[in-house]
């Protein structure tokens, strides 16, 4: 693989990230989702941190937690509720337990076998479902899992708002590639538009469904945009096999970046879900 010998220093010193250093490591996929926690929080300040559902729940779940970063933003915020959560990959979920906020615990468990002695009143999957083969049996275990009247936050990316100016086409069309690549391994990236029909046949009422748009210089920053680009492609190129120039890529961002009306945007969904019927 090419390494590509830059450091990008920004403006912004909190964000730096060392390309070199995420090349030769596994760096990337865990800085990829520290800073996409970081992108997509104005959308639990819009839609969870006010609602009575959230500020009243007790216990939480988290399905798919990665590294546990949600959770422990989270429970920094909202230090009087218990957390768990679960997640198939043992490597995050040990760098999860050793990272964990008082009142989170993580354990690695399959979601289509959930194996837990408790119910919890909310139950979170945040950029879970595109990757979801099952998503009936996910919905299924969610109910399980809920005490009477909980309530599920489906929170997944919505790729029709990604939008940049000046624009990207390098980095759009590694984003359309990748969307074939998914469709030839028959994952689905808009699995969530299908979520509300089948919640209704697994015991949810739809609750409320928003898709919103978020930018850079408004929403988040510009360099924790272009971090999460950049990253993202070398992702791309690692995981799905994707033709990358991140030569190109860094230019393209370069250039956008020192723009004085740069502008970045990103899509978000966020489903309520409640659970208002017993399965069996
Ligand atoms: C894109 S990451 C999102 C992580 C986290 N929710 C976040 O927002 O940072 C998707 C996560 O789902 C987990 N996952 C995928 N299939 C799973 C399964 N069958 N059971 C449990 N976790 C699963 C992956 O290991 C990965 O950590």
């Amino acid at each position: 693989m090419r390494t590509i010998p830059i450091k990008i220093q920004f403006i912004d010193k909190s964000v730096q990230f060392d390309l070199v250093k995420a090349q030769n490591s596994t760096d990337h996929w865990f800085r990829h989702l520290e800073v996409q926690n970081i992108i997509t929080e104005f959308i639990d300040r819009q839609f969870l941190y006010t609602d009575p559902d959230w500020t009243n729940a007790t216990s939480v779940l988290d399905l798919g937690c990665g590294h546990g970063f949600y959770l422990n933003q989270l429970a920094q915020k909202f230090n009087e509720k218990k957390y768990l959560g679960v997640d198939i990959d043992q490597k995050a979920i040990e760098y999860a337990q050793n990272n964990a906020e008082k009142n989170v615990k993580f354990c690695c468990q399959d979601l289509y076998h959930l194996n837990l002695n408790e119910k919890f009143d909310v139950c979170f999957a945040k950029l879970l479902v595109q990757h979801l083969k099952k998503p009936q049996a996910f919905l299924e275990k969610m109910s399980e899992q809920l005490n009477e009247n909980g309530v599920v936050y489906l929170i997944d990316g919505h790729d029709d708002f990604k939008r940049f100016f000046p624009q990207l086409p390098s980095i759009t069309s590694i984003y359309q590639r990748l969307g074939e690549k998914y469709k030839q391994i028959g994952a689905n990236r808009k699995l969530i538009y299908d979520i509300p029909l089948l919640a209704s046949n697994c015991g949810f009422d739809i609750e409320c469904e928003n898709i919103v748009a978020g930018s850079s210089g408004r929403n988040f920053s510009h360099e924790t945009l272009y971090e999460m680009l950049l990253i993202n492609c070398i992702i791309i190129q690692q995981t799905f096999g994707v033709d990358v120039d991140l030569a190109q890529v860094q230019t393209e961002l370069h250039s956008w970046y020192q723009h004085p009306q740069k502008f970045g945007g990103i899509g978000l969904h966020f489903l309520k879900l409640r659970k208002t019927r017993k399965l069996h």
